[in-house]
């Protein structure tokens, strides 16, 4: 049987030699057989030495108790030490060695942006949020329903020329192709009016397709945004107003708006709408000499939408009553904002993918 002072006795040299040989430890693996040796749970020496004391009376546990009690945490504490010290030997050994230069300026990590065409869109939206209007968007494989025939424009009828459409391989019943890359977002006006009851006031954002040949000015894929108001009372000096206070906001307090008769199938009477040039304020050519103003090409204005007040016979498809409701829409696009505001000369370059381009936003 072994007494107090023969434990007081083995603790205090096994607190000297496991401090020594952790000082000589070289690595983890030696770290952490150390460990198990000497603080390990079931076999390690303090907790033999705890059990050991079993047989002790009372007052012989409590001094060894004590005793083995600080051993361990200073074990414990000299562990934790020795590992922070080899961590940090490493390190500076790396850094002699020229592996790792802590003085060296960091990588800047390289930063994405918004593509010029996602900014554009957001201001455009912006402007119509802060008069009230929702944004939604809609689906970009639409119907021959929604696309053409909800707008008034039957089949067979001439209006369908205005679009060079991108047809899907997909017929209905009567064998007529009847799915296709929507060609503008004018037929969310259907969807939307179909599902809300009015007051409505709706932007809709989105990226519309047209079997076109692509040159400086046209792209088969663009964005645009279109615009919806329908409400009891709605006149076309609401659409003016709000189609003046957009073109204030996006181009400047001091620009001008002009409206010219223009046709549309799903509008009555229908316009399109120009901003006074901000190039040359209008002029048509530039300040002081008789060059002509490149952005508006001479005629001091610049068309920038296509708008009108919702034909009646749009209004009734969708169910809502045209001797009660009257209503607005316009539709934008979103390249040719952008190229005006930033005085680009090729829609090319947007989805050319040049970074050196696309950075400059
Ligand atoms: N959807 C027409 C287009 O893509 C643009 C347009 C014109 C939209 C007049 C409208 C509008 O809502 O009223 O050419």
């Amino acid at each position: 049987m072994t007494t107090a002072p023969e434990i007081l006795g083995t603790l205090h040299n096994l607190k000297t030699v496991a401090v020594a040989e952790l000082d000589a430890v070289k690595d983890a693996d030696g770290i952490e057989a150390w460990r198990i040796a000497y603080l390990g749970r079931k076999e390690g020496r303090i907790t033999m030495i705890m059990k050991g004391m079993a047989a002790l009376d009372s007052d012989s546990k409590r001094t060894v108790g004590a005793m083995a009690n600080d051993v361990k945490a200073l074990l414990e504490s000299q562990l934790e030490a020795r590992i922070e010290e080899m961590k940090s030997a490493q390190f500076t050994h790396a850094s002699q060695e020229g592996r790792l230069d802590v003085t060296l300026p960091g990588r800047r990590p390289a930063l994405g942006r918004l593509h010029p065409i996602t900014q554009t869109l957001r201001e455009i939206t912006n402007a119509f949020g802060t008069m009230g209007f929702q944004i939604v968007e809609g689906p970009e494989v639409e119907t021959d329903h929604y696309n053409f025939e909800m707008l008034n424009i039957p089949k067979d009828h001439p209006a369908r020329d205005m679009f060079d459409t991108l047809w899907l391989d997909h017929t209905n019943a009567d064998g007529e192709q009847d799915m296709l890359l929507r060609t503008h977002t004018s037929p969310m006006q259907a969807r939307v009016m179909e599902n809300t009851k009015p007051p409505v006031r709706v932007v809709v954002p989105g990226r519309v397709y047209r079997y076109e040949a692509t040159d400086a000015t046209h792209e088969w894929h663009f964005a645009q945004v279109e615009g919806l108001a329908v409400d009891e009372g709605i006149t076309f000096a609401n659409l003016k107003g709000t189609l003046y206070e957009f073109a204030r906001l996006v181009f400047g307090p001091e620009r001008r708006v002009r409206f010219r008769c223009d046709f549309f199938p799903f509008v009555e009477p229908g316009v399109d709408m120009s901003i006074d040039c901000f190039n040359c304020d209008g002029a048509g050519n530039v300040k002081g000499s008789d060059d002509m103003c490149r952005i508006c090409r001479g005629s001091g204005w610049i068309e920038i939408m296509g708008a009108g007040m919702v034909h009646p016979r749009v209004l009734e498809m969708s169910n809502i009553d045209p001797s009660v409701y009257t209503g607005f829409a316009f539709g934008v696009g979103v390249e040719r904002i952008a190229m005006l505001k930033h005085g680009i000369d090729d829609i090319r370059y947007f989805y050319g993918n040049d970074a050196r381009f696309l950075r400059q936003f």
